[in-house]
């Protein structure tokens, strides 16, 4: 792997191997969702607690102070939207040149296996990782499902995860399921775990995010379960100690319950 390529990686994940990014993108095709209606006011007491940041160009520019920002994933993909006709539908939206003037360490696109346009989001992929492998730029495949969250089981989410890693994504985004070993066993690049849409507890969070680390999973891209939380500094300090603490999810919640004054 070049230089520029392992620097970049090396900035997203951290020396004990996991990670802890925080998606803010959103709005790319939900609009302004619940609690992201300002994103640079939901991010500012977070950011500090982030080992990266998913956004759109846009976003960033407009709400992300660029003197105090966490190493970046910059989403290249888009073109729906949720009142649109098909979620799946999505092309590539930005360039490599914004790519490399926004700094980023790494960029994401969304792909949909089984959709009616999985072919299209795999071409794009296997386009991007052309354009970036010339400049040293990781890229980060997200599984992702549009509104079939029923998809998200081992056997799905390992054909899609194995599909992005053929492709030569550098690490793959998918969702936490049971017997998430078996999406890792099957995927020859490291996995991160989304949230999905927001729990009823953060109980529930801590325990799916403890279970997908014990296996294998190198740390998380999850978003609502922590901005959309009324205590999303809490969320922030309780999961960071799962991915980069080795804690269980008693700690987990203790950190929380303390932070969160609850
Ligand atoms: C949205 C995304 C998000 O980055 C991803 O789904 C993680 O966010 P959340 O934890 O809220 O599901 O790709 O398109």
């Amino acid at each position: 792997m070049d230089w520029g390529m392992k620097n970049r990686l090396s900035r997203l994940i951290k020396s004990d191997g996991h990670c802890m990014f925080l998606p803010i993108d959103h709005g790319y095709f939900q609009g302004p969702t619940r609690k992201l209606e300002k994103p640079g006011e939901t991010i500012k007491p977070l950011v500090s607690y982030a080992d990266g940041l998913f956004v759109t160009r846009g976003v960033l520019r407009a709400c992300v102070d660029p003197a105090n920002s966490p190493p970046l994933i910059l989403r290249m993909s888009g073109g729906t939207s949720v009142v649109g006709k098909d979620l799946a539908n999505e092309a590539i939206t930005t360039s490599i040149e914004e790519a490399i003037r926004l700094n980023v360490a790494a960029v994401g696109m969304s792909i949909f296996i089984g959709s009616d346009y999985e072919h299209e989001s795999l071409v794009n992929l296997g386009e991007l990782v052309n354009v970036c492998e010339d400049y040293g730029i990781p890229v980060m495949a997200v599984t992702a499902v549009g509104k079939e969250l029923e998809k998200r089981d081992a056997r799905y989410l390992s054909l899609c995860c194995r599909i992005a890693a053929e492709f030569g994504a550098k690490v793959v985004k998918t969702y936490w399921c049971e017997n998430l070993d078996k999406v890792v066993n099957g995927c020859p690049v490291p996995i991160v775990m989304a949230g999905g849409p927001k729990c009823d507890t953060e109980l529930e969070v801590f325990e799916f995010v403890h279970d997908g680390m014990q296996k294998g999973a190198i740390g998380l891209n999850l978003g609502r379960n922590v901005w959309q939380h009324d205590h999303p500094v809490a969320m922030m300090k309780a999961l960071r100690s799962i991915i980069h603490e080795d804690a269980s999810v008693k700690d987990a919640q203790d950190i929380f319950a303390e932070e969160a004054g609850a």
